[in-house]
């Protein structure tokens, strides 16, 4: 029922927080994907590296974490779920939430989210019927927050009434519920179920010596977008990436390296692939020898010559045909001009089978920005889509992908 769905459980600070840890073991075993934010005052009670063992994924608790803050990283959060349950919900997050607050990483998110909320409220009976709660509760119901809970029973501080948070198993059931109810969008329909897929995203670095390195602008948004596509359509993903700052795609494999070699390394370990995605900028060339210890000023000197080889070139690699290639292999191809011509030539150069084809001008603001403007170039013909979000452009090349390889094996694009 919930395979492949992404939530993003906000853990706040009350005793029922330790019924999160259950909560996401039954998560996981129905095939969701879990991944959490822990307030301050949560961590009170549960540690990150227990949701973290238990979601086998990151645990967000930092504000201010830099690597996943200069990406807007409370934006990526929530725009990487489905759903964002809240629990417990305590009478502070609900109080700050119902305020627009934005005092922590849990609150941002949550107010920065365009998905569907579920709160489930624990916390003393007095507080649950203090007319500020009621009101707060009000407000939120009428913004759209789904409330599952609270039941009644005896609760930690010795008193008895309304305020126990809902027990693990109705907080699942009012998730497949509110999931049940809107499994439609632009991805449904087409399934990877049991595909095998691999992306490359970012840049690479290549060492000159231990401290300096060649690099790019990638910011990883595009690829890491297309991973994240793919795997909602339930494809196994493992995504081969440069360094970047855009957290880690839900349900995702992620490799990370840093050199075009180490990149070439990880996606031949990947086995036997599906379909295969380069959106990475690979760096052309590498030092010829790189320094072992940091070059140093010579007084007086000329600034060192610096020798450069190629890189392996890891699309043309991985599409050499034989029994290992992918049954469909997508290049990129970045381009500042002379866009659909080039783009054909290098999707006979590299011998894969589409190029997705994007002008990355300055002018565009491509590199790093939020849009992208593609042509989609295969056997077939060139097609131009309109000017998308990067997710969008995801979104539509993994729904191709999906229906490319749910075809019969005579029309594929490979033959
Ligand atoms: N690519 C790769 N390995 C390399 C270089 C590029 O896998 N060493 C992949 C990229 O991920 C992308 C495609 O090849 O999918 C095209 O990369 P691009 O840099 O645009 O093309 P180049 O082949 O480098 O050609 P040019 O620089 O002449 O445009």
């Amino acid at each position: 029922m919930l395979n492949g769905k992404r939530i993003l459980l906000i853990v706040a600070g009350g005793i029922a927080a330790f019924k999160c840890h259950d909560l996401i073991r039954r998560l996981r075993g129905q095939g969701a994907h879990v991944r959490c934010v822990l307030t301050e005052a949560g961590a009170r009670f549960v540690t990150p590296l227990s949701l973290q063992a238990l979601s086998e994924d990151k645990v967000y608790t930092d504000m201010f974490s830099l690597t996943d803050e200069s990406e807007m990283g409370h934006i990526e959060l929530s725009r990487e779920a489905d759903l964002l349950v809240v629990a417990p919900a305590t009478a502070n997050i609900l109080a700050r939430m119902a305020a627009g607050m934005a005092d922590d990483l849990a609150a941002t998110v949550l107010l920065a989210t365009d998905k569907p909320v579920l709160a489930a409220p624990a916390m003393n009976v007095r507080m649950w019927t203090h007319a500020a709660t009621v009101a707060n509760v009000e407000t939120l119901k009428k913004r759209g927050v789904t409330f599952v809970g609270p039941n009644d029973g005896a609760m930690a501080c010795n008193e008895y009434g309304p305020g126990r948070m809902s027990e693990p198993a109705e907080i699942v059931a009012a998730i497949e519920s509110m999931l049940g109810a809107s499994a439609t969008g632009p991805l449904a329909g087409q399934s990877l179920a049991g595909r095998r897929a691999l992306v490359t995203s970012g840049p690479t670095r290549e060492a000159i010596d231990p401290v300096r390195y060649i690099s790019n602008h990638s910011s990883g948004k595009q690829g890491h977008a297309i991973a994240s596509a793919l795997a909602k359509l339930g494809a196994e993903v493992t995504l081969v990436s440069g360094p970047v700052a855009v957290p880690d795609p839900m349900g995702v494999k992620v490799v990370k390296i840093d050199s075009a070699d180490q990149m070439l390394a990880a996606c031949q370990a990947a086995g036997q692939l599906d379909v295969a995605i380069f959106a990475a900028a690979v760096a052309d060339w590498k030092a010829a020898s790189p320094a072992g210890a940091k070059i140093k000023k010579q007084a007086g000197a000329p600034p060192p010559a610096l020798e450069l080889t190629p890189n392996p070139d890891i699309l043309a690699t991985v599409s050499r045909p034989g029994p290992q290639r992918p049954a469909l292999v997508v290049g990129f191809a970045a381009e500042t001009e002379n866009l659909v011509a080039n783009a054909v030539d290098k999707r006979k150069r590299k011998g894969c089978d589409w190029i997705v084809a994007n002008d990355v001008s300055p002018a565009t603001g491509t590199f790093g920005g939020e849009r992208n403007t593609v042509h989609l170039v295969t056997a077939e013909g060139v097609e131009a889509w309109p000017t998308l979000s990067k997710d969008e452009v995801a979104g539509r090349l993994a729904d191709r992908i999906a229906a490319q390889l749910g075809r019969p094996r005579s029309v594929k694009a490979a033959e």
